[in-house]
């Protein structure tokens, strides 16, 4: 049995940490290939980062669509032209409208840095630290038609000390995020994940009767 590697596209606003964390995880496994990497602005670290491990990349620029559906269609057309079968949001900060979820069913994939359901949107390592929680952490999850609300794949806490601005504890959750983000990546894309309402089974067995 032939198993072939899934081909996902990457979306990213900036730094592109995360996807530097995903590029690096294909030294120790071939469960995906980044067929594309898209972004929402041009001139961003990210872009670089997949330049420079000779992945394509496009901007698919926010500012030139009349509206988010527009745009959304867009960036679903340029996965689909680059064969990508998911979508990855690795710190890509645009909502996106219901019509990806319907060209990618169940197969959109996004990172958030709290413990969903505290602290959705876009700052929420700001917000943690206001509210005085003393444990956030590491959400990925399939997305839905609501912001940072869909099916969880896995979590991991990350402890808030007395003294952490916005600044040290992103970094110690960034460092969780690419731990695990790789690793749910993989685990779509083996075919482990089973979406049942709210719920994300791993099942192994699942995996092993995949072909792709
Ligand atoms: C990450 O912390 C992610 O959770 C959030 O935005 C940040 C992106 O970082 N959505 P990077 O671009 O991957 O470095």
């Amino acid at each position: 049995m032939t198993v072939s590697p899934l081909p996902i596209a990457i979306l990213i606003s900036g730094s592109g940490s995360n996807l530097q964390a995903l590029l690096d995880s294909q030294r120790y496994g071939i469960d995906f290939v980044i067929s594309v990497v898209l972004s929402d602005r041009p001139g961003v670290k990210g872009l670089d980062r997949a330049a420079e491990a000779g992945v394509e990349t496009e901007v698919v620029p926010w500012s030139g669509f009349d509206s988010r559906s527009d745009f959304t269609a867009a960036l679903c057309d340029a996965a689909m032209g680059y064969g990508a079968q998911a979508l990855v949001l690795a710190g890509f900060m645009r909502v996106l409208t219901p019509n990806a979820i319907e060209r990618f069913p169940d197969a959109i994939i996004n990172i958030h840095p709290a413990l969903l359901p505290a602290f959705p949107g876009a700052h929420a390592v700001e917000d943690a630290i206001r509210y005085g929680v003393t444990v956030t952490g590491v959400t990925v999850h399939f997305v839905d038609e609501q912001v940072d609300h869909g099916p969880i794949i896995l979590q991991e806490a990350v402890a808030v000390y007395p003294r952490d601005d916005v600044e040290s504890l992103h970094a110690r959750i960034q460092s969780v995020e690419h731990r695990v983000l790789p690793v749910a990546v993989a685990a779509y894309a083996r075919g482990i994940l089973t979406v049942q309402g709210r719920y994300v089974r791993w099942d192994q067995a699942a995996g092993e009767a995949t072909t792709r």
